[in-house]
């Protein structure tokens, strides 16, 4: 099921445990690779690292000399083997980040974690809810168990998705949380969650961090999960921990159209084919794209800071599913978007994020602007 062992210079396969035993390969020049001059400036593991945001993080911290391992074990649902745009100058490690043995391998002399790793996307169907909880949860369990033995600073990929719906506010009752939107509203075209009290129409409102969570797939309870199982890592160890939230991220390297990609690489794709782009409800949800390098900068800087807390990573400008449809349409050059009035049942309205703490803590501005980032997203490489 997954990749067979890789051996090189800065390459590593950990065999699956039915494989143990049977395998001789001798591991130990993985390691050797530890003397390298860079790894006196500081080690940063990656899990996650050959994935869409995790490759950008390990481009950006190479960059400025950072000494990298990646630990990914190639997920089939994320890749058809061995990207091409792995960067030659990190360590490659291909395993499982359930596998205790091979994180504790990995762990070894690092200054500092970055975990991306994790199934994403809404998946398939409720079928993948196992191995969701299995590689986001399990794994991220995993992780935290052979940290907490020599604790180091850890910045874990969060996602707006535990929010749920953004924030909202009715002119008389204040701030409210609509609960999930009716099949029978939907199916009516009223796609705006009304005030729970009195039924009146909402204003979306950008979310701060301390919004209170509420994922509604299960890709988003993993996610929370996530989060959850580090911050009791970070009360039991003392260990730094950040929590990036990102927000919908877009940019070169964004894997195709699968039910486990986000928005803007399904409309993409559908360019590519020479489709059109449908855009489901009426296109006015509101959301924020932000682009992946911006989001390796927020990565770094939080593993800079050495501090602790949850951050939106954003744009902190939003933009409508439909703005984002007619801007990648005619940059790729593509016919108009369709607007089809379909829905999904678990998509939520409007989510959009504050950027205020990230900017006053992290001092992460976000540097690329929506017309650019989809200028250049429009013809980038996707995986
Ligand atoms: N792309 C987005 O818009 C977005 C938004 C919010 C949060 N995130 C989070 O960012 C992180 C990176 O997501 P991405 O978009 O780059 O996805 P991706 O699928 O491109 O990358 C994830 C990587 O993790 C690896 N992986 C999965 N399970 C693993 C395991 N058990 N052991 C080792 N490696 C494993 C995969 O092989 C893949 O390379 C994830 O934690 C995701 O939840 C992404
Ligand atoms: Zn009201």
């Amino acid at each position: 099921m997954f990749p067979p062992y890789i051996v090189g210079a800065r390459r590593e396969w950990h065999p699956p445990l039915w494989l143990r035993g049977r395998c001789s390969v001798d591991m130990s020049f993985a390691l050797a690779a530890c003397e390298d001059p860079l790894i006196r400036m500081g080690t940063v593991l990656v899990t996650g690292g050959c994935g869409f945001v995790g490759s950008h993080v390990v481009d950006e911290l190479i960059a400025r000399g950072t000494s990298v391992r990646v630990l990914d074990l190639l997920h089939p649902l994320a890749h058809d083997g061995e990207p091409g745009y792995l960067n030659p100058g990190a360590e490659y490690v291909f395993g499982d980040v359930r596998d205790a043995e091979v994180v504790a391998r990995c762990l070894d002399g690092v200054d500092a974690v970055s975990h991306q790793a994790s199934m994403v996307g809404l998946g398939a169907d409720f079928d993948d809810v196992a191995d969701y909880v299995s590689h986001n949860d399990f794994g991220t369990a995993t992780l935290l168990r052979e940290l907490a033995r020599r604790p180091v600073p850890l910045v874990l990929a969060g996602s707006m998705v535990v929010y749920g719906e953004g924030r909202y506010r009715c002119l008389e009752h204040g701030l409210v949380r609509p609960g999930p939107r009716t099949p029978e509203r939907l199916a009516a075209g009223e796609f705006d969650p009304p005030c729970p009290t009195c039924g009146r129409a909402l204003v979306p409102e950008s979310i701060p961090e301390d919004a209170p969570l509420d994922p509604r797939n299960v890709y988003a309870a993993t996610k929370a999960q996530q989060e959850a199982l580090c911050a009791a890592f970070a009360r039991e160890t003392g260990a730094a921990v950040t929590a990036l939230r990102y927000h919908n991220v877009y940019g070169p390297r964004m894997p195709r159209d699968t039910p486990y990609a986000g928005v803007a690489s399904i409309f993409r794709s559908a360019l590519q084919g020479g489709r059109r782009v449908r855009v489901f409800e009426d296109g006015q949800q509101l959301r924020d794209f932000v682009h992946v390098r911006d989001v390796a900068a927020a990565n770094v800087l939080a593993l800079d800071s050495g501090g602790a807390g949850t951050f939106n990573v954003a744009s902190g400008e939003p933009h409508t599913v439909g703005e984002l449809a007619a801007e990648v349409s005619a940059a790729f050059g593509g016919m108009e978007p369709e607007t089809t009035g379909e829905y999904r049942l678990g998509d939520v309205r409007h989510v959009f994020a504050s950027t205020g703490r990230a900017a006053a803590e992290l001092g992460f501005r976000a540097q690329v602007s929506f017309a650019e980032g989809m200028r250049e997203f429009a013809t980038a490489e996707l995986r």
